[in-house]
């Protein structure tokens, strides 16, 4: 495992992710764990956001306390399974900006070729937050990645639910400075790009699609 990744193993996590994988669980219950599994891995990833010292004050006296401090968050979901993320975290930080990118792979060059894209102005001061469930090829989280950077960010994470071990790879090489947060490494990729055993499509399974 490359060293800026982090495997968040808690057996809350481990638990609803096994039910997500199973095939018959439903859309709603998938959604609702990954809702719920997004909490948890957003509380890891946000581990280690500096505090401030605050004064305040209780009914009953005055007293020291502590703050986040530093830069705001933004949640960039990757569309559109990233989506299935946005809900827990904004749980958590109920004032964080979301921005989206939307990716399609051009058919002849195989290049990602960006037709969505909405940041807020001020990304080069945040903490960016790039969430997609799946990290399969690692391909277009790379290129994702690279559209949060021209946009200004500078401090970046990446947050999945499940990654293949040469999506960690082409991503880190892209990418040596964004730290990815995965709750499972899976075996490998099947000539289809998808992740096994995995989850089957990610968003198809948030959405109802198929
Ligand atoms: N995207 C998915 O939704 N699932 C995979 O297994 C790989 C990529």
């Amino acid at each position: 495992m490359p060293d800026n990744t982090q495997l968040i193993d808690h057996p809350l996590i481990q638990h609803k992710l096994a039910m997500m994988r199973k095939k018959d669980t439903s859309t709603q219950d998938f959604r609702t764990l990954l809702r719920e599994i997004s909490m948890l891995m957003g509380y890891e990833l946000m581990r280690d956001l500096p505090t401030e010292e605050v004064i305040i004050e209780t009914p009953l006296e005055k007293m020291k306390a502590r703050k986040l401090s530093g830069k705001k968050l933004c949640i960039v979901p990757i569309l559109r399974a990233g989506l299935g993320f946005v809900d827990g975290l904004l749980q958590l930080v109920p004032a964080a900006r979301v921005g989206h990118i939307g990716l399609y792979r051009d058919p002849k060059t195989l290049e990602a070729v960006e037709y969505y894209k909405k940041f807020p102005e001020d990304l080069s001061s945040r903490c960016v937050i790039a969430v997609d469930p799946m990290l399969a090829t690692g391909h277009s989280a790379a290129a994702a990645v690279n559209f949060i950077k021209a946009a200004g960010a500078t401090d970046i994470r990446f947050l999945c639910l499940i990654a293949a071990p040469a999506g960690l790879k082409t991503f880190h090489k892209a990418h040596p400075d964004v730290h990815v947060y995965t709750a499972a490494i899976d075996r490998e990729l099947n000539d289809h790009g998808y992740i096994l055993p995995g989850i089957g499509d990610a968003g198809d399974r948030i959405f109802g699609t198929k």
